[in-house]
């Protein structure tokens, strides 16, 4: 073994140095860490696991053969958080500026089939100059066979995408076919084309971080799920995310027992609503009255804030919330808010994570704007999504459940298990105001004081159908409940729900309204 371990010790000690020593402070300078750090800092201490750490290019174009970095310009392998396995890739941006080239990808996709082979998710860290240019449609050839298993590996296990540098071009399809994507403020982007591009093409002039920062993706594209205040909080965000989701589409979540009394109820929900049924209130105030200690992970928060969705824990399950938010365009459904929770929801039916909806939904936003949109085709996604999910599905009706989006937000039609109401909930084809306009036009036109004549009606109609009974009546609410007891209702139904057995017809797949 003469000299051999020295050996292997310096040739290790040469793949940890990246890009160099000059590079590496670049990176710095730029207040970025290295691929390396965000490992460790992703990772539970010390629990990474590097492979292909000697993988050099192949490229001789370009006096490529004498540009040789060793693990070329990603770092893969595996490691834990909070003791589960994960697999992880790092694209280091000092080698190459993290370009794909062919080694690269195949590093890339070794761990990604290993994932799929062993069950566990992947985080990609992103920091990439895009496809090598050198390396030509090897380059290319490498980014589609990532996103062939980003595609194959999609419901099978979780996904996730942290983008910390640039993220360009055709590149960014491999995020965009991941769950769930963190961007970190000012310093990374993410966009098919860059602001040069777009000014030659289309005249407009636009910064990097207009056209594609985390701000942007998180509130105008809705293409990622977060935005980071920094990379670090990036990381940890990710840690967390992890805890509410299973290893793979075989497990059920983690159960993480909890301090919160199970029966807790809350005096404070039976006021939450306003007398005044146009007044708003938020959505988020009722979750995290009725979570276990208040947590609520909520993703997308910038994007369709007229709808919201996020994870939470009860009673220890994990559990996706769907809520209308009230305080945003009345909790309206439209396009945006559709595609949202409708991606959400499928998220969570993939990965055997509970359901529970929070329903005060006036109904979908009318509009030229909306239905030149497709809101048509892109509320359909959330009603598909919510019509194949199999998971246990719950539905609180705090308020309005009015019109088509009343049978969208998982109603009892469309397999929900357990529908449950608050008093204040008003059930029906539209709200007082709307019906009362088109059934009695005749009696409104006629009356001597149409004012009080459609006050009166108004009033009528909602005292016989702005509530919960006429549902309740036919079965479509299983209870009328007290706001205060919701949440020992839903911890029950969670348990009464833990071996739900449910299925969809076999079939290849279906087609959703794209
Ligand atoms: C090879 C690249 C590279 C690339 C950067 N580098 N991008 N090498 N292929 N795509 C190298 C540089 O030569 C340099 O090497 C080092 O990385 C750092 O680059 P800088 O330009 O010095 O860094 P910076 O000023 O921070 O600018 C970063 C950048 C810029 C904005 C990303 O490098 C850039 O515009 N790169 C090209 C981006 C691009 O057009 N990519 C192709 C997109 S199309 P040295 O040796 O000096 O350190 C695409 C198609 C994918 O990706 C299709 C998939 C289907």
């Amino acid at each position: 073994m003469d000299g051999k371990i020295e050996r292997l010790h310096q040739l290790k000690q040469r793949s940890q140095e990246g890009g160099g020593p000059e590079r590496v402070a670049k990176q710095k300078a730029q207040g970025k860490m290295t691929a390396r750090e965000r490992i460790d800092l992703l990772l539970d201490n010390g629990s990474f696991r590097e492979i292909d750490a000697f993988v050099v290019h192949r490229e001789h174009n370009f006096g490529m053969e004498e540009k040789q970095f060793l693990g070329d310009s990603v770092i893969t392998g595996w490691g834990t958080i909070d003791g589960r396995l994960i697999y992880v890739f790092s694209q280091d941006f000092t080698v190459f500026g993290g370009s794909l080239g062919g080694v690269h990808a195949e590093k890339v996709v070794k761990i990604m089939d290993m994932a799929m082979r062993n069950g566990a998710p992947v985080i990609g860290i992103n920091d990439s100059g895009g496809a090598r240019i050198q390396e030509g449609v090897v380059s290319l050839g490498g980014y589609a066979d990532i996103f062939l298993r980003n595609t194959l590996a999609s419901g099978v296990v979780p996904q996730i995408s942290a983008i910390m540098g640039p993220c360009a071009g055709g590149a960014v399809y491999s995020p965009a076919l991941t769950d769930f994507i963190i961007m970190v403020k000012k310093s990374s982007y993410m966009f098919i084309t860059g602001p040069d591009v777009v000014k030659t093409v289309t005249g407009e002039e636009v910064t990097f971080e207009e056209l594609g920062g985390a701000v942007t993706h998180n509130t105008e594209s809705g293409v990622a799920h977060m935005a980071a205040e920094s990379e670090a909080d990036a990381l940890y965000l990710i840690r967390e995310l992890m805890s509410y989701l299973p290893s793979n589409n075989m497990e059920d979540p983690p159960f993480v027992p909890t301090k919160d009394d199970p029966l807790r109820t809350e005096a404070a929900l039976d006021a939450i609503i306003p007398n005044n049924p146009n007044k708003p209130y938020d959505i988020k105030d009722i979750i995290h009255l009725i979570v276990d200690d208040g947590k609520f992970y909520e993703i997308q928060e910038m994007y369709a804030p007229n709808i919201v969705i996020g994870f939470a824990r009860l009673g220890g399950f994990s559990v996706g919330i769907v809520a209308n938010q009230p305080m945003v365009l009345a909790g309206v459904l439209d396009i945006n808010a559709s595609e949202k929770a409708g991606r959400f929801v499928r998220f969570c039916d993939a990965f055997n994570i509970p359901l529970i909806v929070f329903e005060d939904v006036p109904g979908f936003l009318p509009g030229v704007d909306q239905e030149y949109g497709g809101i048509i085709r892109h509320g359909a996604k959330l009603l598909y999504a919510f019509c194949e999910a199999t998971v246990p599905k719950i539905t609180v009706v705090t308020r309005k459940a009015y019109g088509g989006a009343y049978c969208v937000m998982n109603s009892k039609h469309i397999r929900a298990d357990l529908n449950l109401a608050w008093p204040s909930a008003e059930i029906a084809v539209m709200g007082p105001d709307g019906a009362v306009n088109i059934i009695f036009r005749r009696e409104l036109a006629a009356a001597e004081d149409p004012v009080a004549k459609k006050a009166e009606l108004v009033e009528h109609y909602r005292e016989q159908f702005a509530n919960p009974y006429t549902a309740a009546k036919q079965g479509y609410v299983d209870d009328v409940i007290e706001p205060h007891e919701t949440r020992p209702r839903l911890i029950n139904a969670l348990n009464m729900l833990q071996n739900k057995r449910d299925q969809n017809p076999p079939k290849k797949h279906g087609n959703m309204p794209l």
